[in-house]
């Protein structure tokens, strides 16, 4: 969701930017711009559309200048369109700005300023922040950005470039993520670390409520009371590579194929023959043992993870498990006890009402763990503790492996709470850790058996406007994220039911050809599944089931059959979504759609 970069060296400033906003596409956006200053003048160009449709502008239309800044825009104020794009200017055209988040307040600014005399180009809450700046400038910009924020109410990852100084960029942050990497002669600016991740490994995480001021060899960081900050450089070990396709047609599809690694990853020094060792969550003793509610926020995929974990907490540790989407939490009452443990899950740790759920939880005196993938993000470093998800960066908007590494996470903390709290033998955890192990090899193992399956039954559903994916237990969440899955990048109207549910309604809607995926993986009631699957067979459904090895009765019934490979009941999620995510894929393949941009989507949601 928008995206921002700057750079300030001794390269031309154009094609980097324009290729660090590439690499932020992924983010979602409907529009982008550059602007460069060379000492003379600060071109900008912008265009709605995609990328491509910039670059050809930028060829003709900008400067060799070697300090710029550049925004990919999802629209929030006003339509997508060449002049609602960032950046944006004042009426001197002295300060060129570009903006993630929104300024709430905005409409009270502008009428502030069209009395003052100020002339707006565009429609945008953003406009207002360069009018500000002018309105306030008095020969230091410094003073006068710390005046305008003053005044600003809302999110802000804000860059700025100014005409009197050609090599320098200012920005401030307040939850909206900006990170700065540090290069040599040269300091880049972005939302995230992928657009920069060939040029540097180190960076700075700045955090709400500071601003930087950055040159070609110099980087000073401040409160927003102006006084000066030392902050720790963050190092990645992820490759660029890890944020190439490397082949695959698609980013989710390159993905997909990574998860048995992201989940090798993932448990690597974690899970081991003799249990589970998470000790780096510092929770003591006395807490975890004692602990018998916990809460799970989330949105979107994350929030399907927390259902899963629900039915496997509830089943090994006989506690309450309430999980709830962040966006509703925030505005709940929800009861909460300092002996309660509220775990917050996001990919990115940037999404807006994860994070004010969280913040919401603490200060409800809570204990607060953060599962993400980000570990220099908002939700990671405001939480009291986290457990990285080392899924390695995920480029698709659709969520795959860090959704699968949710999951696992949630296996390896239940299974470590179940031996603290003494409500599991010796035997079955051994066991249980034993089967966590063997996971990677069995997702690659269900990749290979079912990919081509997929293939071919996403040739017949992808005539299709309408989809049911039906199970029981926690194949009903995997029910969830499948019809997700398909929605998001097929735009195949697909919908998720409790097995048991469909007769309440859903039947009717079950006529002759349409695709049902039923999910059987659960042993224990899969008898009950077999029967729903039967009523809808018998109203002409084509059925694709995913079920547990040894469940043959139902080849009888049903249209295709996939097997999930022998594992404990309490893990089959992990293998079955494998099938659901390649299903999406392919369908969304043959019906030509921008599968890892999905239309209207992004992958970090950092606005309410
Ligand atoms: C967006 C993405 C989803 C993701 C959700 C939560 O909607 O498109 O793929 O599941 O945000 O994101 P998070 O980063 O908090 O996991």
């Amino acid at each position: 969701m928008c995206g921002i970069v700057g750079y300030v060296g001794d390269k031309k400033a154009a094609s980097i930017l324009y290729d660090g906003l590439k690499r932020l596409e992924y983010r979602g956006y409907d529009s982008s711009g550059i602007a460069v200053n060379d000492g003379f003048n600060i071109d900008v160009v912008k265009k709605k559309g995609k990328l491509e449709q910039l670059k050809g502008k930028i060829e003709d239309n900008v400067n060799g200048g070697t300090t710029g800044i550049g925004h990919t825009r999802w629209a929030t104020h006003g339509q997508p369109s060449d002049l609602n794009s960032h950046p944006h200017s004042d009426c001197s055209q002295n300060f060129v700005i570009a903006h993630n988040g929104i300024i709430e307040n905005f409409q009270d600014i502008k009428k502030y300023l069209l009395d003052k005399g100020h002339t707006f180009k565009s429609e945008t809450d953003t406009e207002v922040i360069a009018h500000l700046l002018e309105e306030n400038y008095e020969n230091d910009v410094l003073s006068a950005l710390k005046k305008t924020i003053e005044n600003l109410e809302g999110s802000y990852a804000l860059t700025i470039l100014n005409n009197k100084e050609p090599n320098r960029i200012y920005v401030a942050r307040k939850d909206s993520p900006l990170i700065i990497g540090i290069g040599e002669n040269e300091n880049f600016i972005a939302s995230d670390i992928p657009a920069f991740l060939s040029e540097t490994k180190d960076f700075y995480i700045l955090e709400d409520g500071e601003f930087a001021v950055i040159d070609q060899d110099n980087i000073n960081m401040y409160d927003f009371d102006l006084n000066p900050k030392e902050k720790e450089i963050y190092h990645v070990d992820w490759d660029p590579e890890m944020a190439e396709k490397q082949g695959y047609e698609h980013y989710m599809l390159k993905e997909i194929h990574e998860q048995p690694d992201a989940v090798r990853r993932l448990m690597a020094n974690r899970v081991m023959p003799e249990g589970i060792d998470l000790e780096e969550l510092n929770l003591e003793e006395e807490f975890l043992k004692n602990l018998n509610k916990i809460h799970i926020i989330a949105c979107g995929t994350a929030y399907h993870s927390g259902l899963i974990a629900k039915y496997m907490l509830e089943d090994l540790l006989n506690i309450s498990v309430e999980v709830d989407v962040a966006s509703e939490y925030r505005y709940r009452n929800v009861p909460i006890k300092e002996d309660e443990l509220v775990i917050a899950v996001s990919q990115s740790g940037e999404t807006s009402d994860t994070l004010a759920s969280l913040r919401k939880a603490k200060q409800k005196g809570a204990k607060v763990i953060a599962f993400t993938n980000s570990r220099g993000s908002s939700i990671a470093r405001e939480a009291d503790e986290m457990l990285l998800l080392k899924a390695g960066p995920e480029i698709s908007v659709a969520s795959t492996k860090a959704y699968l590494n949710m999951v696992v996470a949630f296996y390896m903390f239940s299974l470590f709470l179940a031996k603290k709290q003494e409500k599991i033998e010796e035997k079955e955890y051994l066991e249980m850790s034993g089967d966590l192990i063997k996971l990677p090899d069995l997702l690659d193992q269900v990749i290979e058996e079912s990919e081509k399956l997929m293939e071919d039954k996403a040739k017949q559903y992808a005539k299709s406007e309408n989809a049911f994916f039906i199970g029981r237990h926690t194949d009903y969440t995997l029910a969830l994220e499948g019809a997700l899955k398909l929605k998001e990048i097929s735009y195949i109207h697909a919908e998720a039911y409790p097995a048991g549910e469909l007769k309440h309604g859903t039947l009717a809607l079950i006529e002759e050809g349409v695709p049902v995926i039923a999910l059987g993986t659960k042993e224990s009631v899969f008898e009950k599944t077999l029967s729903n699957v039967t009523e809808v067979k018998a109203r002409g459904a084509d059925v694709t089931a995913i079920v547990y090895n040894g469940a043959e009765d139902i080849e009888e019934v049903v249209d295709h059959v996939i097997y999930i490979p022998e594992v404990n009941e309490l893990f089959t999620g992990a293998l079955t979504i494998v099938p659901l995510q390649l299903l999406a894929y392919y369908t969304a393949l043959i019906r030509d759609c921008d599968i890892d941009q999905p239309r209207n989507l992004a992958k970090s949601v950092t606005v309410e």
